[in-house]
């Protein structure tokens, strides 16, 4: 199995946590994508979305589905979103597609987070892809160096403008042991808006497509 078909079978077994009339939050990425599609081809008939990025509102709107703005919702049942990396414990590390800060409130406002993801997105430890942090562009001087003290190695990503304004910083070299206690700390130094580990709020459900089928993990 191709990585785009475990991508796929990930994103269509994540319909199943669908109801009709339902409105659902939606990720960003390729793998969101294919569960846009697949929503789209096969899924239940909701209501509407709130996206967590002009690509995916874009996207949805393309098929036709309606995009509603977080502020005229309540709580949405469901969060189905992406991942650059999980582990054991469903902590992830999210933002390689640069949209960490809309869909970290997506997440938030959410009762469930479904994380759709390929197999090789499995790791023991988060840290070896670069952890993204959303910063205001005037903090990116003081960030970079706070990122440096706790052992990352920042770098700007380069012609990157986020859907808020912003640039990312994407830090390498962090072995992340405690991801609550890192996003938390993080999140305090002036300038970040945030950063892309979703351990504070991880996924309580994560499908992993893989060559065998897709496998369901549980919090
Ligand atoms: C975007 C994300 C994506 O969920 C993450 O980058 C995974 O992307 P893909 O599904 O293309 O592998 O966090 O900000």
């Amino acid at each position: 199995m191709n990585l785009d078909a475990m991508k796929k079978a990930a994103a269509e077994a994540a319909l199943d946590y669908i109801e009709v009339g339902d409105v659902i939050g939606v990720g960003t990425g390729s793998t969101a994508n294919f569960f846009i599609d697949a929503l789209a081809r096969s899924g239940p008939a909701i209501d509407g979305a709130v996206a967590s990025s002009n690509a995916t509102a874009d996207r949805l709107s393309s098929h036709g589905i309606r995009v509603l703005d977080l502020n005229d919702c309540g709580e949405l049942p469901v969060y189905v979103d992406g991942a650059d990396e999980f582990d054991p414990g469903l902590n992830l590390v999210k933002g390689g597609g640069g949209a960490l800060t809309r869909e970290k409130i997506v997440a938030g406002a959410s009762r469930r987070f479904v994380c759709i993801v390929d197999a090789g997105k499995a790791v023991d430890v988060l840290g070896s892809f670069p952890l993204p942090v959303e910063v205001i562009p005037m903090a990116r001087a003081l960030v970079s160096r706070r990122l440096a003290a706790e052992g990352g190695e920042p770098a700007l990503r380069d012609g990157f403008v986020t859907d808020n304004g912003n640039v990312i910083l994407d830090v390498r070299g962090l072995h992340i042991a405690d991801p609550k206690a890192l996003e938390t700390r993080l999140n305090q130094v002036p300038g970040v808006v945030t950063n892309g580990l979703f351990a504070v709020r991880g996924a309580d459900v994560v499908l992993v497509g893989a060559g065998s089928g897709v496998q369901r993990l549980e919090r």
